[in-house]
């Protein structure tokens, strides 16, 4: 059997874990809200209509911050649309998505479910159709306590409190060309600069976060993020970063190492700011936002019979398999690597629409395969990320040389009583066996290995079969001579717990 070795030093750390990093997503965009979190007539829905089915799934992930109301509904949306009496909003046409809006949910719904399943609101405002008159609106409405008129109108909409929203999206993906309103690096700069001002002096506690490029194959990226910070450099705090992945060519070996690319973007992205702070003499870092990553290809097809002006209709729900759950997993493994300048992430998105949770209208509810790296990633992976020395065996694919067949991190917890290794065995054919070295931390039993893993690379959880594709605590990890030697099974995500023998 081929061997890898992980070697960790307590004293070797790349940063701590902004809990952030294990953010989601949910757009106005299909069935993420309505037959998503919300559904009033559904047998499990609560007093405001949201579904405590999805409510329970969300809670165990325990997502600590939620992207609303968009992605690409948002340069198009009018956020008084989405408060006050529900029965006097207006249906909008909806552009992005070629849909109806019905805003049924709105603002003040969002931060209430938000409340309910225990994260926070990340907001975008629209900086597409819209400006700094509106999103400065939006921010006092939410944000001021009252004597306003946007603060007094909160109030009269029921909300005595604010909701006290710490982070700002401005704007989303505004150099896409399929973006309402796409904006040239000067124009969305010059805009981005003067909301910010506007917002920051309303509520100089809010974080904001500038839009990069959409993904790093725009023709315009690295340019673009550095026009834009040098247009926002001292008034924003994040500059975002969105990616989605496929196996279009059905190359399973190439799309796991995708990861690499992920990786190779924020290394990117981590020097464009950089040069900008080194140009501008400043003294400030800006740090990263990955707002939108994901795997989404398998609905591309389906969307496009979708019937214009729908309400809700099935858009973007992609069904996905074990060798998705297997790049998500790397892919949380490459955000971890990077937690000293990755400060927030948001797996797009959190229901229905790319989503590790799915629903049946008045029905059921599951959990897709990459529910399980996400929940253990979320849950364990929390405290400070390792700096190890990883040595693998390596392998060429397609797109990428020298993809290591193993691809782990390990994180520590704040009390260093609990040390967990994430790995991703990528080899096809064979298992690895993993030594960990554990180098001053004193003595660690194993707590459990946790493994995912399945015969079938498309195996899908649905309906019908939801435990298709379900982690099993079944590995061998043990500790040996005061090390941890662990066989990772071909194929497969792997979660090893250590705890401090007291
Ligand atoms: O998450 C789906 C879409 O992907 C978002 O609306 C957009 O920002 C991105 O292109």
């Amino acid at each position: 059997m081929s061997k890898a070795k992980m070697i960790l030093n307590k004293d070797y750390v790349i940063g701590e874990v902004d809990k952030r990093i294990y953010g989601s997503f949910i757009e106005h965009l299909g069935r993420a809200v309505y037959g998503g979190i919300y559904e009033p007539g559904h047998p499990t829905a609560d007093k405001y209509g949201f579904r405590q089915d999805v409510a329970a799934m969300i809670k165990e992930l325990q997502v600590p911050i939620v992207r609303y109301p968009g992605g690409n509904f948002v340069s198009g949306y009018n956020w008084e649309d989405g408060v006050g009496p529900v029965d006097k909003r207006p249906k909008r046409t909806e552009l992005a998505w070629m849909t109806t809006e019905t805003n049924e949910v709105g603002t003040n719904e969002f931060f209430t479910w938000a409340k309910e399943v225990g994260t926070e609101v990340m907001m975008a405002v629209n900086l597409g159709t819209r400006g700094a008159d509106a999103a400065r609106n939006l921010l006092e409405y939410c944000n001021h306590s009252g004597g306003t008129y946007w603060s007094d109108l909160r109030k009269a909409h029921g909300y005595a409190q604010p909701h006290n929203i710490k982070t700002w999206c401005l704007g989303n993906e505004m150099d896409g060309p399929w973006q309402i309103c796409a904006k040239t690096a000067d124009e969305y700069g010059r805009l981005a600069c003067e909301t910010a001002k506007v917002m920051k002096w309303v509520d100089p506690t809010i974080e904001l976060v500038a839009c990069g490029s959409s993904n790093s194959a725009m023709p315009t990226f690295a340019q673009w993020e550095a026009t834009v910070l040098e247009h926002t450099y001292e008034h924003v705090d994040y500059v975002s970063l969105h990616t989605y992945y496929g196996n279009r060519d059905n190359d399973t070996a190439n799309f796991l190492a995708r990861s690499m690319d992920m990786d190779a973007f924020i290394k990117s992205v981590i020097a464009t700011c950089d040069y900008v702070k080194a140009k501008k003499r400043s003294k400030k870092k800006i740090n990263l936002s990955f707002d939108e990553w994901n795997v989404w290809f398998h609905s591309n097809d389906a969307d496009k019979k979708i019937e214009r002006w729908s309400v809700a209709p099935h858009q973007l729900e992609d069904e996905y398999n074990f060798e998705d759950a297997l790049l998500v997993g790397s892919m949380l493994i490459t955000l971890l690597k990077n937690a000293d300048r990755v400060k927030m992430a948001c797996l797009a998105q959190l229901v229905n629409v790319i989503a590790p949770i799915m629903t049946e209208n008045n029905g059921a509810a599951w959990k897709q395969t990459i529910y399980y790296p996400y929940l253990h990633a979320s849950v364990f992976g929390r405290g400070t990320v390792l700096n190890p020395i990883v040595k693998s065996p390596l392998h060429d694919t397609k797109d990428f040389t020298d993809v290591p067949y193993i691809d782990a991190t390990a994180v520590i917890s704040d009390d260093k009583s609990e040390i967990t290794v994430f790995a991703v065995n990528r080899n096809m054919e064979e298992n690895i066996t993993l030594d960990v070295e554990l180098n001053g931390f004193g003595q660690f039993e194993v707590v459990e290995h946790i493994v995912l893993e399945h015969s079938d690379v498309k195996a899908v959880n649905t309906k019908s079969n939801p435990n298709n594709v379900v982690p099993d605590a079944n590995g061998n990890a043990a500790i040996e001579d005061g090390n941890v030697k662990a066989d990772l099974k071909k194929l497969s995500w792997n979660v090893i717990r250590l705890r401090k023998v007291k």
